[in-house]
């Protein structure tokens, strides 16, 4: 957590996104990637690159600070099990009406060395050896209180050593198996018809993967589905079940894929309605940008 932050340039950069939602028109920034949750933009200064995360909006300090807590040991618990995870650093600033916006921001990796891009790019030798590296690195770090987003769009791989990018959402558990993350909040770009359902009845189950080295690497391999990475997935069923108990087949990977995608296909429907809603009938800002329809 070492790098100086470009303040001035990062107040220039959220006047920019605030334009953007104005107009619902992002073509001024530039994008590094869409989340289901989170906008990453990139941020070119003479100082250097960064990845700029913007995070839900804060309603207030408190809950600014409980998650900055929540981030910071979840960036420690990764240290320590040997995760490298990219320096980050969080950036905010503080509305008249006390609400904050805050950046998770992280200096910009070489983005050719994205082990999504990877998969398609290098050969099947250098994609086992990956898969291996991800399976040494998944079954020692998760467990019931400390999860990981694992799939390949998340990992970066330098000199045969993988840095984890997507630390925005931290997956920590009390003793009780309670998310110390804001869900209410982080689920906050969910339309409001589906957010009380969703909140009730399947955050417990969106976020129940991320914490067995199972359900991991179950959403690893069906996002190979998504990422037109199928030819992969024997090899890296062959390998992944060698590690575990009870076994994964090819048809729970087509049919967690299939479940997944359809998830998040709706959910991107309802806020495309509600982006509506809010511009054409309430002529309000809609407070979030979305990203491009991808093909499922
Ligand atoms: N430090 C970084 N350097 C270069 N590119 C990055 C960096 N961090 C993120 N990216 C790019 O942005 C994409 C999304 O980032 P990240 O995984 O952190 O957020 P996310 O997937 O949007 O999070 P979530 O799904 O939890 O909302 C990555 O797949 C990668 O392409
Ligand atoms: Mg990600």
């Amino acid at each position: 957590m070492s790098f100086p932050l470009p303040n001035h340039e990062l107040y220039a950069l959220e006047d920019r996104v605030q334009a953007a939602l104005r107009s619902a028109d992002d073509s001024a920034l530039d994008v590094l990637g869409y989340g289901e949750v989170t906008l990453v933009l990139k941020l070119t200064t003479s100082q250097g690159s960064y990845a700029c995360k913007r995070l839900p909006v804060f309603p207030t300090a408190d809950r600014y600070e409980r998650y900055k807590h929540t981030l910071t040991d979840y960036l420690d618990r990764l240290e320590r099990s040997g995760i490298r995870a990219a320096h980050t650093r969080l950036w905010q600033r503080k509305a008249a009406d006390g609400r904050i916006v805050a950046y998770c921001v992280q200096e910009a990796l070489p983005a050719d060395r994205l082990c999504s891009r990877l998969l398609h790019t290098e050969p099947q030798s250098w994609a086992v050896d990956f898969f291996k590296r991800f399976l040494d690195h998944v079954d020692r770090a998760v467990t019931p209180s400390f999860g990981l987003d694992a799939q390949a769009a998340n990992w970066i791989d330098q000199d045969g050593e993988l840095t984890y990018l997507d630390v925005t959402t931290p997956l920590l558990r009390d003793a009780r198996g309670r998310e110390q993350l804001d869900v209410p909040l982080f689920l906050t770009s969910l339309p409001w018809v589906l957010r009380d359902a969703v909140r009730l009845t399947m955050s417990k189950s969106i976020f129940d993967k991320f914490y067995s080295t199972r359900g991991v690497l179950l959403d690893f391999l069906g996002n190979l589905h998504k990422e037109r990475l199928d030819a992969l997935i024997p090899a890296f069923l062959e390998l992944a079940n060698a590690r575990l108990r009870e076994p994964i087949t090819a048809e729970q990977v087509s049919a967690y894929y299939r479940g997944d995608a359809r998830m998040w296909e709706l959910i991107q429907q309802l806020r495309k309605a509600d982006r509506f809603w809010h511009r054409s009938v309430l002529r309000r800002p809609y407070p979030f940008l979305l990203p491009p329809d991808i093909a499922r």
